[in-house]
This record gives C-alpha cells, sequence and structure tokens, in this order.
C-alpha cells in the first residue's frame, strides 16, 4: 500500500536503508562535522575538572529541547532555579529541568548498558515526569496544530512497534563501518517515525542523539547542543523528516543533520573558549586584586554554574561557613559577581558567565 498520510505507516522499511547512504556530498559533510567534533573534544578537555560544560551546556540542550515544545523557558530561570531549591517553577522550567535529568541519567546508564528501548522507555518517562512505554493504544498522529491536518500517523501495535524497535536497537548498536554521524541521523529519523510514545517522542529521540555521540566515543561527555540548530530549523527538520517517508529522500535528511552537528560544535567550542578566557581573566582579577582568598576552587566554584550560594563554596569545603559569605561578597566587591535576593536566598550572580552562554 502506498504511504498515505492518514494511515499508520506499518509498512515502514527496516534498517538499514536499502541504498547507498554515503554519497560524495554525505562524505564530504561528515569530514567537517568529524572535525568540528574532534576539535570539540579537544577544546572541552582544556576546561578544569567538573566546571562547566556537564552542568551547564546540557541545560542550554535542555531550554532548547523543550522550546521546540513550544513550551518556552529563560536560560536564567533554569539557571536561578538550579541555585535555589524548592523554589516554585514555572512547568516550563521544570520541563528543562527534566530534559536534562534525562539526558544525565541516560549518560550514566549508558556506561553498563546498551541504548535499547528500554533506555529509551526509562529516558522518556523521566522527561515527562510519568510512567512512559512503548504505545498499546491507537491514534498517536502528527497534525499541524492551527488547521489539524495530518501530517504522518506513524505504526500501530505494540508487538510490531517493539519489532521495529529491536531493529532500530540493532542498528545503533551495530558494529560495521557506517559513520557514526550517518548513522546515528539514519537512526534520528526511524525512531521519530517509529514515534513509539504517545507523547515526548521528539524530546527522547534528541536526549538519544546526544548520548550516541558519546556511546560512540565521539564525546566523553553530552555536551553537543543540537537542539538549539534543530529548533531554529524546525521547519526544514519537519519538511525533512516527512522527505525520507514520501520521497525516500535520505540524503538531504543526512546532510542536514551533519551540518547541524557541525555547526553547533564549532558554536560550543567557541563558547568553551570564551569560557576559558572569562576564567582566566577572572583568574588575574581576583589574584590581584584579593590575594589572600584566591584559590582556584575558589575560581571553579563561581564558575561551575552562573549563580552561587555560599552553600557551594563549603560544600565544596573551600571555606567554612563564617568565612564564606566574607568571600563571595569579596568577588562583588571588585565586580566579579553580583548579590541578589530570591526570597529568602542570597545568589551571586556570575553575570559575563551567564550572558556568554546565554547569548547567540
Ligand atoms: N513527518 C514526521 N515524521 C516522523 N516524525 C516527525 C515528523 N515530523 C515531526 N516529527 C517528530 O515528532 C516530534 C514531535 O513528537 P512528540 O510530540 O511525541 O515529541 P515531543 O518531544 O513531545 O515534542 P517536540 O519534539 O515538539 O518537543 C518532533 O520533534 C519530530 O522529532
Ligand atoms: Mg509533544
Amino acid at each position: 500500500m502506498p504511504w498515505s498520510p492518514e494511515l499508520p505507516y506499518n509498512d515502514l522499511p527496516l534498517l538499514p536503508p536499502n541504498r547507498d547512504l554515503e554519497t560524495v556530498r554525505v562524505l564530504k559533510a561528515c569530514v567537517a562535522a568529524r572535525t568540528a567534533i574532534a576539535k570539540l573534544e579537544g577544546t572541552a578537555a582544556l576546561m578544569p575538572n567538573s566546571v562547566v560544560l556537564v552542568r551547564t551546556l546540557p541545560l542550554l540542550e535542555a531550554q532548547a529541547s523543550v522550546e521546540i515544545e513550544n513550551i518556552v523557558t529563560t536560560h536564567d530561570q533554569i539557571f536561578r532555579r538550579l541555585a535555589v531549591e524548592g523554589s516554585q517553577d514555572d512547568p516550563a522550567t521544570k520541563e528543562a529541568l527534566n530534559y536534562r535529568h534525562a539526558l544525565l541519567e541516560g549518560h550514566v546508564a549508558l556506561r553498563d548498558l546498551p541504548l535499547t528501548t528500554r533506555v529509551a522507555e526509562a529516558i522518556c518517562s523521566r522527561l515527562r515526569s510519568i510512567d512512559s512505554a512503548v504505545r498499546r493504544i491507537p491514534g498517536t498522529r502528527l497534525a499541524n496544530p492551527s488547521t489539524e491536518e495530518v501530517i504522518y500517523t506513524p505504526p500501530e501495535v505494540e508487538s510490531h512497534l517493539r519489532d521495529l524497535l529491536a531493529n532500530w536497537e540493532k542498528f545503533v548498536n551495530a558494529d560495521d563501518d557506517l559513520d557514526p554521524l550517518v548513522r546515528l541521523a539514519v537512526a534520528h529519523y526511524q525512531f521519530e517515525a517509529i514515534h513509539p510514545f504517545t507523547d515526548g517522542n521528539g524530546r527522547t529521540g534528541r536526549v538519544i542523539n546526544s548520548l550516541m555521540l558519546v556511546d560512540r566515543g565521539l564525546l566523553t561527555q553530552p555536551i553537543l547542543y543540537l537542539s538549539r540548530y534543530i529548533l531554529r530549523r524546525r521547519p526544514d527538520y519537519y519538511r525533512l523528516l516527512l522527505g525520507v517517508t514520501r520521497d525516500d529522500n535520505w540524503e538531504d535528511w543526512i546532510l542536514f543533520m551533519l551540518d547541524g552537528i557541525r555547526e553547533t560544535a564549532d558554536w560550543t567550542s567557541a563558547k568553551i573558549v570564551e569560557v576559558l578566557d572569562l576564567m582566566a581573566w577572572a583568574t588575574d582579577l581576583v589574584k590581584g586584586q584579593l590575594p589572600k582568598i584566591y584559590s582556584r576552587e575558589l575560581i571553579e566554584t563561581v564558575f561551575a554554574r552562573p549563580y552561587s550560594r555560599i552553600s557551594d563554596l563549603v560544600e565544596r569545603e573551600i571555606v567554612h561557613r563564617q568565612a564564606a559569605a566574607r568571600y563571595l561578597k569579596a568577588l562583588v566587591s571588585v565586580g566579579l559577581l553580583e548579590e541578589q535576593r530570591s526570597g529568602r536566598d542570597l545568589l551571586f550572580v556570575n553575570r559575563r558567565m551567564l550572558e556568554l552562554l546565554t547569548e547567540e
């Protein structure tokens, strides 16, 4: 039966696609993307441990990924929320934090497990905050929200979905010589086409993208902020996914993803260099003006995230509680931090870093 948007696409072909994926254009784009990722990995290694990257970059990814679903939150809210426990969250901030949680938890899971359907279920459950398993009931479809026109109807019946996922899983973990970035692009299409869950498929798929880069050894940490690119190119993203289904147009889809990986890796490398420069500047400033309180750990702590609290210094055993406030206030006096009250909490904002992370 020919494909039709209103009918469940039960004939979704199994992986690998029955054609040559690595065309000359794809291979050229692959080289560029792989080079950018290698540079990112090298730049990330310059960052002192525990600082910024692992805690911060996934948050940018989280914010972008939930924004795709028209849930808008700001980086500032997310970062502030991280500093203040038990603060009232708006739903969008909660979503973004769930996304980050899912990403980091998935990263931990993959140290011991391969990327499987079960891991996908765990990721989806975490990011939706409700138990999510492979669909059992029919009725899931993708429609244009304003016109209600149906764009795509994914396959149906749980056993069929599980078979398709088993094939996806095998492809994701296969040990052949397909380029890992081409594999990522193909697997992402297939995951979205299977659409295993009633909701959260896009976000789960994007978490899996980040995890695949780590799983394939291209990055040590899940720091590639790819959802930013997808967000900004959402009409293309949707059009090209549909292009694979309707026209078997793998090449344009793969090129789109490779280009996104290259662009995002370059952007992220540049951000990391900027953060490193800012840290070097802050180090000179504090060494010069506050030599008595200077330590590398102190600088790293106020760069671990844009909002710091007194307890952050105490937890890292930089200074005991009585002196911690004095240290942070000294950093305010030299213009490194700003003091801000949030309810009963006193926050210290690293404004330059916040701006650097959130500006385009
Ligand atoms: N034509 C298509 N075929 C297959 N998948 C598609 C198509 N168009 C969009 N998608 C995918 O479906 C996702 C939306 O599905 P769903 O609502 O389950 O995910 P979500 O995570 O809740 O939403 P979002 O991705 O918008 O944040 C899109 O992000 C995209 O990945
Ligand atoms: Mg949704």
